[in-house]
This record gives C-alpha cells, structure tokens and sequence, in this order.
C-alpha cells in the first residue's frame, strides 16, 4: 500500500497515526494485509455494529476489499481470508488456535490485550501477555495459541486475516499437566 493513497482525513487524524505509521514500515504477508485494511476507516466504519451479548464478526469478502489494496503487494494473498471484529469492554475469547492457519491481526482502535502460550516440554506452559494499541500488528504461525481481550474502557476494533482461510479452531485451558484442548469450533460460528 502506498500512503500517497490514503486521503488526507486518515493521514492527519491523530487517531489514526500509529497505523499510518505501521503502514509505512511495509511490512509483508498477512501483516500487510491487516495493516492496509485497518488504515482505511473508510472500509470498516460504515459497516462495524457492537453487540453487548457476545463480540461482532463480519467477513469480508474479496470484493469488499479489492479497492483497498495494492494488488502488487497483496497477489499472494488472494485467497486469505478476512475478518473485521469488534470488542466491547469486557468481551474476548476463551484461550484458542487457528488451526492450521497462519495470519495475523492489527488493532484498528483501542487496544486489546493478547496473552500467549508458549506450549512445549512437560509441565506448565510458558505465558506472556501484552497490550496492543491501535496500530500494533501481530503475525502468526499455525498452531498459534492465544487468548484476545477488551480490558480497556474504549470498545476496539481489529482486522484478522488468515491464510490459508480458516476451517476450525480448538480451544484450551492451561493447567500445570500443561495445554489442554478443551474443544473444538467451526470457524466464523463461535469465536
Ligand atoms: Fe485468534
């Protein structure tokens, strides 16, 4: 994506510097990809909704995006699959994978706290969380374990691309034997 295309209302809005700023890092694959969608307001305002029962998803289709994007920069992502979520304050997912797909989210309002799990040896898996602020960006392998949530005053917005699309996910709790799978969804119902 060339910032020369974004209007001059994204590129002066305070709001939106970070990710304007993270755009102008060029960063590759998925992460390009979700860093180009958030950017453009002009793409997901008119169409995010909130939902106080559980968190709003919406799929985006290619022909919703196409306009959006540098097709030089984004061919080897034709098929991903894209994902616009909105989070409440209080609302986020239980602990998950992808899968086998790989991807990556940008924050593209407020911010969303991520906590990691690092599964490997016996025993206890390693944790890490951090925050994300607007415009922060995070890439994923396959078998990526996560857990997303709003813990902030401000209702936050994201951008998840996966590629390839993604067909399930499996949930876990962490316990000192380790990271238990404690169930198994069908993407896009439930997450
Ligand atoms: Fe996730």
């Amino acid at each position: 994506m060339s910032l020369a295309e974004l209007s001059p209302a994204v590129l002066s809005d305070p709001r939106l510097a970070p990710l304007v700023a993270a755009a102008a890092t060029r960063p590759t694959g998925s992460a390009a990809l979700a860093v180009a969608l958030a950017v453009r307001t002009d793409l997901w305002e008119p169409r995010i909704g909130f939902r106080e029962e559980s968190r709003w998803t919406a799929l985006l289709e290619p022909g919703d995006v196409r306009p959006y994007l540098d097709p030089s920069l984004h061919a080897e992502l034709a098929d991903a699959q894209i994902w616009l979520l909105t989070w409440l304050p209080g609302q986020g997912t239980p602990l998950h994978d992808h899968g086998s797909s790989a991807g990556a989210f940008a924050v593209a309002r407020g911010t969303l706290t991520e906590r990691v799990i690092a599964a490997g040896g016996p025993g206890r898996p390693r944790e890490t969380e951090h925050d994300l602020e607007t415009g922060r960006v995070r890439f994923f392998g396959p078998h990526y374990v996560h857990q997303v949530t709003n813990r902030h005053a401000e209702p936050a917005v994201s951008v998840h691309v996966y590629a390839p699309r993604l067909t399930v996910m499996h949930t876990y709790r962490v316990d000192d034997d380790g990271l238990i799978r404690t169930g198994r969804e069908r993407a896009g119902v439930d997450w």
